[in-house]
């Protein structure tokens, strides 16, 4: 990129503070921060040295990127609020896997993403490096732009279209948000039974190391699996004596294994 980008940022929430401190320690300038929650914005601003906003027409109109990093409910509420500050040809994207970037267009002339794609809280450190970065915008000279912004903090970037992370954004749901819900139930089980929940870690660490290197289809074990529809039987028996409320799952959860069990055979 040959002059500095001067960008403002939108959010300072898991995504907003964990990408304003990387997009700052790579020398890049952002600006300004905004929440409306001033506390937040000031929680970042103070990382990396910038000016902390809470009112949105405080946004300065002198940057080249605009990113929100709001809440998906959010994203079209705060673009049009800021279209009433900063003029209708900046550069604004989002970092929603699941909302479109059309989202934009009624308030800008040129929009796009910057999704990285992975979980992110505050209290958890993250390491870029690798994280896959999906950019979109509706103009290629913005795509590449992006694409180069992305490249400045991580190896990992992608030109995705909407459809295409949306997608992403369903399996992402599954392999993310649904196995930690799992991890929920096994902690819950576990602690109200007096049983240590770290017994089961090495078992989930285990769980994701065998799918990096082996197709997780091939890799599914356990009794769904085998078939065992006494050890099934027993399981039920357990949960409806003692957590009723995750029945259904179990015999989801079995039912799927099931039933790729038998295409995979067909
Ligand atoms: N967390 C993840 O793992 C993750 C990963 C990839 C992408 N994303 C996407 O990144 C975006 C932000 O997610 P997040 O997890 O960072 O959210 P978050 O932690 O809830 O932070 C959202 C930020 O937006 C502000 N905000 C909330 N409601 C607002 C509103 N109505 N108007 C203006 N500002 C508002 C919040 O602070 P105030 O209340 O002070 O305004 C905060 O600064 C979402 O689109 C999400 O889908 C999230």
């Amino acid at each position: 990129m040959s002059k500095k980008l001067k960008i403002v940022l939108l959010g300072a929430g898991n995504v907003g503070f964990h990408l304003g401190k990387k997009l700052n320690e790579v020398g890049l300038a952002i600006e300004q921060v905004y929440s409306r929650n001033i506390s937040k914005a000031k929680r970042l601003a103070k990382n990396i040295k910038c000016e902390a906003i809470q009112n949105i027409k405080d946004v300065s109109s002198q940057a080249d990127l605009y990113i929100l990093a709001v809440p998906d409910s959010a994203i079209e509420k705060v673009a049009a609020d800021l279209s009433k500050n900063i003029p209708k040809s900046k550069l604004v994207v989002h970092t929603s896997g699941a909302t479109p970037s059309t989202v934009l267009k009624p308030y800008f002339k040129n929009y796009g993403i910057f999704y990285p794609l992975q979980t992110f809280s505050i209290a958890r450190e993250v390491d870029f490096e690798n994280i896959p970065i999906c950019v979109d915008s509706n103009l290629k000279k913005h795509r590449i732009l992006l694409e180069k912004l992305g490249k400045q903090i991580s190896q990992n970037v992608h030109q995705i279209n909407d459809r295409e992370r949306a997608i992403l954004h369903v399996a992402a749901v599954f392999v993310n948000n649904f196995s930690n819900n799992l991890f929920t139930i096994g902690d819950k089980i576990t602690s109200t039974e007096n049983l240590p929940f770290d017994i089961l870690k090495p078992l989930m660490k285990e769980t994701v190391e065998k799918i990096t290197h082996h197709s997780p289809s091939e890799m599914q074990t356990g009794p769904a699996k085998r078939g065992d529809q006494t050890t099934i039987e027993l399981h039920l028996k357990y949960l409806e004596k003692n957590f009723p409320e995750f029945i259904e799952i179990y015999q989801t959860m079995t039912r799927n294994i099931n039933s790729n069990i038998s295409k995979n055979h067909s």
